[in-house]
Parts: structure tokens; C-alpha cells; sequence
């Protein structure tokens, strides 16, 4: 009776355990976690000797052991990670193929189970084992190994501890597949994140775009009527100056000389010749202005794509060009800019895209060029011509990029500017624009001394049709 009670409380005892380990794998964040969770608990709550859990890895093809736990300390932790061939493995795979609920019990595992099976899951003393599979809902994921280092006929996997293992794995199954649907989730979510920004981005551009298109369009009107009033009011100047040259020779002839005073007197007050000097230079500068706006407001339409084919040939030169004038006023007390760029072989894109791609690079040397160090600010634009492509240089004497980061400035958020100074997309918009065209992008930096981006664009006679 006595002894009964003591089983009963024994079985309550495990049962607890069960269900706290249950617990425990619901919790686990990862499938290390769960497999270091497992090998534990089938040493504490089934009383093997030893235990081990091997993961699939390598798309099924290997299986690789990533927990281990023992009664006694382990003397051979270092085998964790060892990754073997599943092929090399016949038992094992044998197990995990069948996906069901068998588990395999070796009187003598050295018969059963071959060298390669026995280095990845057992110690060398493992006498008996059982193999629970591992299976995520339907798909095999791994396989656990427990281990008895002699064999105790009545105590070693009687029915209690099998149905205790089959329990604890059918669990871990369940919390494994959890973290991948947990895991498949996020991917989404960060997938989708980023498609929503990008498209923010993108959009904010097509504003801009669209703002610099209208504002334009808004302005040309009334500066076609200053352009075309200037050369009439230049004329009527010129007339007014001849007309009061005759009255001048009139007067000089015909005037008393008192008049003729009188008239000095007022020339004199009025500024009359300085007015004729000034008159000149100060037409020359209005009308200097009024053409300089007629090429920004050309500028910012073609920046904008206003009216643009999605594609077509393009000038490289041009668009370069048009994205540092755009910018040229942004860099006005940031830094000087040169430009070497000849007329280059078309290549096939679309302009304001490709526009995008130029100005993201300025802005970004500009943004990160200190206006302390000014005049010695230095931007260097060139564009050259490549066996097959067409390449535009860009380069700052700035503060450079660290090795460390040079490598992820393309992806999109990367950013070290200041949290709210920087959406981190604007060289991967460049990135995205320059793959789109089938071309090259790529950026060499020092730190302290400067960083260089250089593009490459396919000559649209390289590109094959079906590219375009
Ligand atoms: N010319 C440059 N000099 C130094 N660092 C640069 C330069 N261009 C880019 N970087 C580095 O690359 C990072 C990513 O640039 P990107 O244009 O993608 O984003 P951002 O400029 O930080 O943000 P946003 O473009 O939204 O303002 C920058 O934060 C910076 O660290
Ligand atoms: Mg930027």
C-alpha cells in the first residue's frame, strides 16, 4: 500500500515536471533554446543518463547536433555543432523519414546504429537509446537521442518514459513550429516595412517632383514677361538717351548761357552720366538674372520628368548636369564643386529616375561635408566613356566611410545620421534606379579623406532589346 502511494506521488511528481517543461518550450524563443530545453529535461524527468537533440540542416541534407545534457559532466561538449551527411547515417534517416510517432530502441546500438550515428548523438558508454523524430507539425526537423549508459531491464524505457518522451517531443514540435510561423511573421512584417517606406520614399520624390514641376510652371510665366519687357524697355531706354542727346545739342545751340548753366545744374543733380554707365551694366545684370531663372525653371522641369517618356535615350552628360544645378545652390557655402563631363554615347533609361540617382549622391556628399572646412570642401564630378558603359565619378573630400559600414550603406534604413535627420533609403532608391537600368554602382572610401561613387551604365548599343 505504502509502496503504491510512493508510485502515485511519483507519477504525480513527473507529471508536474511534464507540464512544467511543456510550459518552459511554449516560452523558448529559439530551436537551440528548445533542443538545449529537451536534452535537459530527458535527463531530469525520464532519468537517462544522457540525452542529445541533432537539428536538419543544409535543406534536410545533414543533420547537426546542437544540445547535449548528461547525469554526469559532459567530456564531450566539443562535439556540439558537428554536422554529418544524413546518407551516412541509415538508421537515423530511416526514423526521421518515417515522420511518425516510432520510437527506436537499440538493445546493442553498436549493431544497429553505425560509427557515424553513434559520434553524432551518443557518448561512448551509451548502452541503450531511444529516437524520438523531431517533427514540426508534418515535417521531420530532427531527431533525439536517450541514452542509457547500462541496461536496467525493468527501469530503462518502460512504457511510462516512452510515452514522457514521445509527450516532451510532440511539444517541442509544436513550440518549433510556433517560432517558425512567430519567425515567417516577421519576415513579413520587415518585408512589408520596407516596401512601405521605400514607397514613401519614392513618392516623396514624385512630390518633390511634381511641387518643382508646378512651382515651374508658375514661375515661367512671368518671367517670359520680364525676359520679353526687358528688351523692349532696353530699347526705350536707348531712344530716351538719343532723345535727350538731340535736346542737348538743341539746347547747346540755341540755349543762353544762363539756361545752359541751369541745364548743367540738373545734370549734374540727376547723376546724368553716371545713369548712362550704370544703365548698361545694370540691364546686362537683370537680364543675366532673368535668363538664369529661365534655367532653373528648365532645371526643375526636367528634374520633375515632366511630360517624359518612361524610357528612351538619354545624354548621361545632361542629366548629370541638370541634378548639380539643381543642387548647385544647396552646396553654395557647403562646397566647390567641379565638373568634367563631355557629351557621352546615349544610353536607354528614364530621366528623372536616373536624375534621382545623381541628386541622392550629391545631397548625401553635401549632408555629410562639414561647412566649417568650406573653401576646402572640395565636389568632383566627371564622366567618362568605358568599352561598354558609360561611367559618371562622384566624389567628396569629406569625412569618408568606415570600413566597418562601407558595406551595408546601400541597404535600405542603413543610416548614421542622427535619429529623424535620416531615412537611411536614399542610396538604396540610387541602388535600386542604377540595377533597374542594368548598370553598376559602386563607392570606394577613406576615412578622413573622402569617398568616391562611380556608375556605370550600360551604352544603349550594348544593351541587348529584350534588357531595355
Ligand atoms: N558622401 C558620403 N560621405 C560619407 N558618408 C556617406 C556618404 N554618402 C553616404 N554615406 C553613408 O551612407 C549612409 C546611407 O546613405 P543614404 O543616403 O542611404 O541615407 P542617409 O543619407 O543617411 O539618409 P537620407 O538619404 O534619408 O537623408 C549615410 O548615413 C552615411 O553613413
Ligand atoms: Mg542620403
Amino acid at each position: 500500500m505504502v509502496k503504491m502511494m510512493e508510485h502515485d506521488r511519483q507519477r504525480v511528481h513527473n507529471l508536474e515536471k511534464v507540464l512544467e517543461a511543456s510550459e518552459e518550450l511554449g516560452r523558448a524563443r529559439s530551436c537551440d533554446e528548445i533542443a538545449e530545453i529537451l536534452a535537459a529535461r530527458y535527463v531530469d524527468i525520464i532519468k537517462a543518463t544522457y540525452s542529445s537533440v541533432a537539428l536538419l540542416t543544409d535543406y534536410g541534407k545533414s543533420l547537426q547536433l546542437r544540445a547535449m545534457s548528461s547525469i554526469r559532466p559532459l567530456k564531450e561538449k566539443k562535439r556540439l555543432g558537428l554536422e554529418l551527411p544524413l546518407d551516412d547515417m541509415p538508421l537515423l534517416k530511416s526514423i526521421i523519414n518515417r515522420r511518425d510517432d516510432i520510437l527506436v530502441e537499440t538493445g546493442n546500438p553498436h549493431s544497429e546504429l553505425n560509427d557515424k550515428e553513434r559520434e553524432l548523438l551518443l557518448t561512448s558508454s551509451t548502452k541503450s537509446a531511444l529516437f524520438p523524430p523531431l517533427l514540426a507539425g508534418d515535417k521531420p526537423i530532427g531527431i533525439i537521442a536517450i541514452g542509457e549508459e547500462r541496461r536496467q531491464e525493468r527501469e530503462s524505457f518502460n512504457k511510462n518514459k516512452i510515452k514522457v518522451a514521445h509527450v516532451l517531443a510532440r511539444q517541442a514540435g509544436i513550440a518549433i513550429e510556433n517560432i517558425n510561423a512567430y519567425m515567417d511573421l516577421q519576415d513579413t512584417m520587415d518585408k512589408l516595412q520596407k516596401a512601405y517606406l521605400a514607397m514613401i520614399q519614392q513618392d516623396k520624390m514624385l512630390a518633390i517632383g511634381r511641387l518643382a514641376a508646378g512651382m515651374a510652371h508658375e514661375i515661367n510665366n512671368p518671367n517670359a514677361y520680364v525676359l520679353s519687357n526687358l528688351s523692349t524697355l532696353q530699347e526705350y531706354a536707348a531712344d530716351l538717351f538719343r532723345a535727350y542727346d538731340n535736346a542737348r545739342r538743341l539746347a547747346d545751340k540755341y540755349a543762353s548761357s544762363e539756361e545752359i548753366k541751369c541745364l548743367e545744374q540738373i545734370e549734374r543733380e540727376l547723376g546724368i552720366e553716371e545713369m548712362r554707365d550704370d544703365y548698361t551694366e545694370l540691364m546686362a545684370e537683370v537680364s543675366e538674372g532673368a535668363k538664369r531663372i529661365a534655367q532653373i525653371i528648365n532645371d526643375l522641369r526636367y528634374f520633375s520628368g515632366e511630360g517624359e517618356k518612361q524610357e528612351q535615350l538619354l545624354d548621361v552628360s545632361e542629366i548629370v548636369m541638370n541634378s548639380v544645378n539643381v543642387i548647385r545652390s544647396h552646396l553654395k557655402h557647403k562646397a566647390s564643386i567641379e565638373t568634367d563631363i563631355p557629351p557621352l554615347p546615349p544610353i536607354k533609361g528614364n530621366r528623372a529616375l536616373l536624375g534621382q540617382v545623381f541628386f541622392n549622391i550629391l545631397l548625401n556628399a553635401g549632408d555629410f561635408l562639414d561647412s566649417e572646412k568650406f573653401p576646402h570642401n572640395k565636389l568632383n564630378i566627371k564622366g567618362l566613356e568605358e568599352a561598354e558603359y558609360v561611367v559618371v565619378m562622384i566624389e567628396d573630400n569629406g569625412p569618408g566611410i568606415d570600413s566597418d559600414i562601407i558595406g551595408r550603406i546601400f541597404e535600405p534604413f542603413f543610416t548614421t545620421k542622427d535619429v529623424g535627420k535620416g531615412t537611411g533609403m536614399g542610396l538604396a532608391v540610387a541602388h535600386d534606379i542604377v540595377r533597374k537600368h542594368d548598370g553598376m554602382i559602386k563607392v570606394k572610401s577613406k576615412p578622413n579623406e573622402g569617398t568616391q561613387f562611380i556608375l556605370r551604365f550600360p551604352k544603349a548599343s550594348e544593351k541587348k532589346d529584350n534588357q531595355a
